[in-house]
């Protein structure tokens, strides 16, 4: 075979390998997988619920709504080549620490649940351009944070942590008036021998344009969030409209 044909057969292979490639599983198998996703879900939690649901080091947890995530549905881990790299953020850290505090973990290494959150949920957000950087994915949910205001809308619905309880469609109601939409809320059923459940976890859906629309639970849409819930947040579930709800000011509780 001459040289000339040999670069011929050789490029003639390499196309086909390469079109092959692209057509076959080996997608899937690569680090970066592409996940379809419709909606984002913010999710806010309550600090003092979270300690009491974990083995954990809290301490002195905060006193308002922090963010637990930024999380499209029925999506993680899509691009592992793509890592945490705190300096990319630096300039929102004191943002971050106040507003997105590793609440189970306060005095380890923050930024590991910043690259938790990154690496699963993160890469899978960063398909869409406004959030298809580090900076640009936590910078934004620090945005939605303020805009959302949960602890400012509570307070004016005087919702406020208690040691009595509040009927779970009252909160609903208060929030659903604020924001025009129903957010998921998640709590912590009841203890042996208690009534009450306990609120841990409020989510906001968002459309891929950033507007607000109701988190509507579907049955079949329960699944894939289950899974992506499962961080720090096993035990919690969709709160019962008809359950007292007891909204916690202090990890020891009064009973
Ligand atoms: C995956 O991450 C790398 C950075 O490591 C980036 O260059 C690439 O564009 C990402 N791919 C997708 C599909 O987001
Ligand atoms: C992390 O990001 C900074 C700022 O963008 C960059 O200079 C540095 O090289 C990055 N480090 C790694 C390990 O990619
Ligand atoms: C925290 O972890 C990051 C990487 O995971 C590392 O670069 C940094 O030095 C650590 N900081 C402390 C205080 O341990
Ligand atoms: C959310 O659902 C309520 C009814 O439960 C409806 O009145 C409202 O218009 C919906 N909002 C949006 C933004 O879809």
């Amino acid at each position: 075979m001459k040289p000339a044909k040999l670069h011929y057969w050789i490029l003639v292979w390499f196309s086909m390998a390469l079109c092959c490639w692209c057509t076959s599983d080996a997608f899937t198998q690569s680090d970066v997988h592409f996940h379809p996703w419709k909606k984002l879900y913010f999710a806010h939690h309550w600090p003092v619920t979270v300690c009491k649901m974990n083995a954990n080091d809290c301490h002195d947890p905060p006193n308002y709504w922090t963010i637990h995530g930024l999380w499209p549905d029925r999506a993680e881990d899509c691009n592992r080549t793509w890592h945490f790299n705190v300096t990319e953020i630096k300039d929102l850290l004191s943002d971050m620490r106040h507003y997105w505090p590793d609440v189970l973990h306060s005095s380890l290494n923050r930024t590991q649940f910043w690259k938790h959150e990154w690496d699963k949920h993160g890469t899978c957000a960063a398909t869409l351009e406004i959030l298809n950087s580090q900076k640009k994915y936590f910078g934004k949910a620090l945005e939605l944070y303020q805009h959302v205001d949960l602890n400012g809308c509570l307070l004016k619905a005087g919702i406020k942590p208690s040691s009595s309880y509040y009927e779970m469609t009252a909160i609903k109601e208060a929030l659903r008036r604020f924001y025009g939409v129903t957010p998921k809320i998640q709590c912590l059923p009841p203890e042996e021998g208690e009534k009450a459940q306990t609120i841990g976890q409020i989510e906001f859906c968002f459309t891929k344009e950033l507007q607000l629309v109701n988190c509507t639970v579907s049955e079949d849409e329960s699944n894939p969030m289950q899974a992506h819930l499962k961080l720090g947040t096993s035990e919690l579930s969709v709160c019962h409209d008809d359950l007292p709800t007891y909204y916690p000011s202090e990890v020891q509780d009064h009973k």
